[in-house]
């Protein structure tokens, strides 16, 4: 554990049960800080966190719930200095055949789940004079990507809410910044890789590199905005993405 980056700064990572949020947390730890393991599904919260025991679950699109979130934090680990808005997914799909249903549900678990968390969460920050904000949005934003409006009205309202934020928070010791991937290799993604691999092959085409991202290329920029050294960075949606969207 390389403590002095954080020296046990407490950190909530949303969605942190699997996938990039499971990547981001650990990649917190071991830069130092005290992680609490936020997700809907309360085994994979209870797994993650192991024998820390600093788990929490439930649907953090839901206000009351994320409130509970922040309280159990600072109750067992101490006020929040950092928060990764990593909890999300897509409903890919042409829009037209979204349902009410589909459509709601996008919005709600990548876009209500960072407000209410960030709402919820700034307070302590403004209180202590420092604080980290880091949302995982979409490159998707950026190029429009086939079957991802839906997704894309979620993540970019989330774009939206950082330079907002940013703005509002700039002279409290605060940076609010987004990472923002194209295609990232999880364990969902090797399972389409076997079934659909034609829409592999389509949304590999559109990055340069010719690959998807890792999880850990992901967490990786976000342990940097993490961190004291990331101090002048704020407001920014920085993409990782292989070239997928330059500039
Ligand atoms: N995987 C990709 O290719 C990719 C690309 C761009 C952006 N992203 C974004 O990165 C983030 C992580 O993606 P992933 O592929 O690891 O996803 P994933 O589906 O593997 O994990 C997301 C986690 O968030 C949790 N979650 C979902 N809704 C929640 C809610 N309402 N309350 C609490 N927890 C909730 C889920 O239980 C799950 O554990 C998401 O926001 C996703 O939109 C992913």
């Amino acid at each position: 554990m390389r403590e002095s980056l954080h020296d046990g700064r407490v950190a909530i990572v949303t969605g942190a049960g699997q996938g990039i949020g499971l990547a981001i947390a650990r990649r917190l730890e071991a830069d130092g800080a005290r992680v609490m393991f936020a997700d809907l599904e309360e085994a994979a919260a209870r797994k993650a966190a192991g024998e820390t025991g600093a788990a929490f679950w439930g649907d953090l699109a839901d206000e009351e719930t994320a409130a509970r979130l922040v309280a159990k934090t600072v109750e067992t680990l101490g006020a929040p200095a950092i928060l990764v808005n990593n909890a999300g997914g897509g409903i890919l799909r042409p829009f037209l055949d979204h349902t009410p249903e589909t459509l709601r549900a996008t919005i709600d678990r990548n876009l209500w789940t960072a407000i209410w968390c960030s709402w919820h969460a700034l307070p302590h920050m403004k209180a202590a004079g420092w604080g980290r904000v880091i949302n995982i949005g979409a490159d998707s934003v950026r190029n429009g990507l086939f079957d991802h409006a839906g997704y894309n009205a979620a993540k970019g309202g989330m774009h939206g809410m950082t330079t907002g934020l940013a703005r509002e928070f700039a002279r409290d010791g605060i940076t609010v910044n987004t990472v923002a991937p194209c295609a990232v290799v999880t364990p969902q993604y090797r399972e389409i890789e076997k079934s659909n691999p034609d829409l592999i092959a389509k949304v590999v085409s559109v990055i340069p590199m010719g690959r998807a991202g890792t999880e850990e290329e992901v967490a990786s920029m976000v342990a940097y905005l993490a961190r004291d050294e990331a101090g002048f960075v704020t407001g920014q949606v920085v993409s990782v993405n292989g070239g997928t969207t330059m500039l």
